[in-house]
């Protein structure tokens, strides 16, 4: 559906450096979060006209999402905008990468658009206030906001934290996000953290993701409640061998479900040059043919004992649906949120409540 305020605003909004147009767009929709009023604006603009939705609430991971369609980590990393992002339709809104201490990330500039292929290339680098801020700013979410979607928390380690040390900085997060989050993710899978990514062989894996269940079970238990899900975030770059062995740990040690895929090293030809020389990983359109293929990959694997969450170079809702199609339970985007606009959310929700 065409959106005639974000086709003014883009040029606008693409003028400007790419990091510094998501800050504004993030404290706009932060703002909007703060008041009941502007919440149901943005909702009454943004959706508009889509009585016939049809987005069909559906259970995952034993938890229910209102639509199939989420926010992928890495937009809102401090969650400062849930509310906003569940007013545009997300049915699910995945924070982070949470870090337990603050960190401020690469040097600037850090994020740069390829508007032709639809991509984004970024080496945030896990800028993060940290886990005790964004347990503040979550708590104060109230049981009406709760209540209109999945909250997702990514969490990752400190960029000095050393391997050996990794599994205590995720249980650290998981402490103090605990009871603010409906699922939680180990992210392992980003390319800004030297060493991170190792952290998905076997030998690492195992002993990592053990430790995060242990203590997600001993939280759940403390509290009296029932246990949360925990999912693992991987690369698109893992090679078939790697991703069998990342699916044999995930297995043996109990995690709940899967994300696939976080961004690439990979630079296909589409490209600009200047675009394909920057350090970092690739989202958007270009990634979406590798991102299918490890869903579907994953899926002829393990079936349905571990569901997906599809994620990457989604654009158009017929992606959405493509990931469906190659075996996911959930999708989510970022890249094609920058550039569809906040109506596109809809039309996404729209295309994958049909039909089922
Ligand atoms: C990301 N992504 C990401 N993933 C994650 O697990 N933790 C993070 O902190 C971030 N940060 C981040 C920043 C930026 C600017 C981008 C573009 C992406 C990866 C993201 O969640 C997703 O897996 C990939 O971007 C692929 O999906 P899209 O963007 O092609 O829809």
């Amino acid at each position: 559906m065409s959106d005639p305020l974000w086709t003014a605003l883009k040029p606008l909004v693409f003028s400007l450096d790419a990091e510094l147009a998501h800050e504004l767009g993030l404290g706009f929709l932060a703002a909007v979060s703060r008041s009941r009023s502007a919440r149901g604006w943005l909702e009454g603009s943004c959706r508009f006209g889509r009585e016939d939705d049809a987005a069909s609430p559906v259970e995952v991971f034993g938890l229910r999402f209102p639509n199939r369609f989420g926010l992928a980590a890495g937009c809102d990393k401090d969650g400062r905008a849930v509310p906003a992002l569940f007013a545009l339709g997300f049915g699910f809104v995945e924070v982070g990468t949470v870090t337990p201490r603050p960190q401020s990330g690469n040097p600037r500039p850090r994020m740069f658009r390829a508007p032709g292929p639809g991509a984004l290339v970024n080496r945030l680098g896990f800028n993060s206030r940290g886990a005790e801020v964004v347990a503040a700013a979550l708590s104060a979410l109230d049981d009406d906001v709760r209540s209109q979607g999945v909250l997702g928390i990514n969490l990752g380690k400190n960029k000095l934290t050393s391997a050996e040390d990794a599994a205590a900085d995720y249980a650290v997060a998981l402490r103090a996000l605990h009871g603010l989050g409906d699922y939680f993710v180990v992210n392992v899978s980003s390319p800004n953290t030297p060493g991170l990514r190792d952290l998905q062989s076997e030998q690492a894996l195992e002993p990592l993701l053990r430790e995060v269940v242990r203590v997600e079970a001993e939280l759940a238990e403390a509290s009296g409640t029932p246990s949360k899900p925990v999912l693992l975030k991987l690369a698109p770059d893992l090679s078939d061998e790697g991703l069998e062995a990342a699916l044999a740990v995930a297995e043996s040690v109990g995690i709940t479900g899967l994300i696939a895929t976080n961004t690439t090293l990979a630079r296909p030809e589409c490209l600009p040059p200047e675009i394909a020389a920057e350090a970092g990983g690739l989202s958007g359109a270009p990634l979406l043919e590798r991102a299918l293929e490890v869903v579907a990959r994953i899926h002829a694997r393990v079936g349905d004992s571990l569901p997906v969450i599809g994620v990457g170079g989604v654009s158009a809702p017929d992606d959405a649906r493509r990931m469906l199609d190659a075996g996911a339970s959930l999708v989510q985007a970022y890249t094609g949120f920058v550039y569809g606009g906040p109506r596109w959310v809809g039309d996404v929700v729209g295309a994958l409540g049909e039909g089922r």
